[in-house]
């Protein structure tokens, strides 16, 4: 494995504990991977914030790195945590607290306390070819398919070694000749809202690996493609090309790869296996975090009935003095999965998102409704 002179000097002690085992970890897994050399990343994101997720253990893990003074060596941002501490819902006392911690832990190494899913909104916006190390599988599809950077599923120990170091190993995503599709999908039946994306991913995701290589009819909105990665990503999917839209979908051929073909017997099966119930506490939105469009969307709808908003601290920062309508709450820094929202009266959860129903209903033991905004808001 080629290392240069500044990995040489943290991996005999000259920049401290804390990097050395830093890069310790990146070159195990360089090795797992045969990847030969370690390359430098433009950003990472950092997963593995909420309390809810990590707990005392994973606490205890990072004021272990964190006391060793170290500091990031390249811009970083934070995933979601488990509390919007500006928001008048009650989260437990004792988790805000523990949330807190970690959040300043994070801080203290220089990561940038955004804490949402898409840093893409938030300024954390990395260019065409750039090597990224991301953590949050939601946001690593979207980079990869539609921002068109590199970066594996990085796991929250992986991605902040490599933003500790600054660098990633050099294999899977990062190389061009694995970003090529592996299965054609073709569409045989009508996409109407954004929920139905969802359940096409949630289909592909989870019987499916590889590069899935969309052909839909429909030309979808930036949203659509957010929501449908974060679908796909409830499997082992971390890379998609649609046809015609995203940016490397016309850089391989696709007339030798495995083809399928979906109909609505399908979508219907996905719609099925996200729904739990037909009547709900609250409609959640903003998986992975809402933008504008989104918002738009929710303020237009006009609520008669609570919905909760989540979204990143500067869009909520645009917005709040924007709504009149009290059933909509805008909420930053969190979500209705790493919150610990089964502790603050919430049974049951309407939602557009099928990742967020696939996590509710497993993580958080929820009751769940999936459907499109406008279907979940008729009364
Ligand atoms: Fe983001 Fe939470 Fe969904 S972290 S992708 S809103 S599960």
């Amino acid at each position: 494995m080629e290392l240069g002179k500044h990995e040489r000097d943290i991996l005999k002690g000259r920049k401290g504990e804390g990097m050395k085992k830093a890069l310790e970890i990146l070159i195990i897994l360089a090795e797992i991977h045969n990847a030969k050399r370690l390359i430098p990343i433009t950003s990472a994101q950092i997963s593995g914030v909420s309390y809810k997720t990590i707990g005392d253990a994973g606490l205890e893990f990072l004021k272990d790195m964190a006391e060793a003074e170290i500091k990031v060596n390249t811009p970083s941002t934070l995933n979601p945590a488990g509390v919007d501490f500006t928001s008048e819902l009650k989260f437990p006392e004792d988790f805000v607290e523990k949330q807190r911690e970690i959040i300043d832990t994070y801080t203290k190494m220089g990561i940038l306390p955004s804490c949402t899913c898409t840093p893409y909104y938030a300024g954390n916006l990395p260019r065409m070819g750039d090597h990224i190390a991301w953590a949050e599988s939601s946001a690593v599809i979207y980079a990869n398919s539609v921002l068109g950077a590199m970066t594996n599923r990085e796991s929250a120990l992986s991605a902040l070694s490599a933003a500790l170091v600054g660098k990633v190993p050099d294999y899977g995503l990062h190389m061009k000749e694995n970003r090529a599709p592996t299965l054609l999908v073709e569409v045989e039946y009508p996409i109407i809202n954004e929920a139905d994306y969802a359940a096409l991913g949630y289909h592909i995701g989870q019987n499916y690996e590889g590069i899935p290589y969309f052909r839909i009819r429909k030309k979808p909105r930036a949203e659509d493609l957010k929501t449908l990665g974060a679908a796909l990503a409830t499997g082992q999917v971390s890379m998609f090309h649609y046809h015609n839209i995203t940016p490397e979908a016309s850089h391989y051929p696709i007339d030798k790869i495995e083809k399928v073909e979906l109909g609505q017997k399908e979508v219907s099966e996905a719609y099925e296996k996200l729904n739990s119930t037909e009547d709900v506490d609250i409609i959640a939105v903003g998986c992975p975090h809402a933008g504008i469009t989104e918002i738009l969307d929710v303020i237009k709808a006009d609520p008669k009935r609570e919905v909760w908003v989540f979204t990143s601290k500067n869009l909520k920062e645009l917005f709040k003095d924007r709504i009149d309508n009290e059933n909509i709450k805008l909420i930053a820094d969190t979500c209705m999965v790493v919150s610990p929202i089964e502790k603050m009266g919430i049974k049951s959860i309407g939602v557009n998102s099928a990742k967020a129903a696939f996590y509710s209903m497993n993580l958080s033991n929820l009751k769940v409704k999936f459907d499109s905004l406008e279907n979940l808001l008729k009364e």
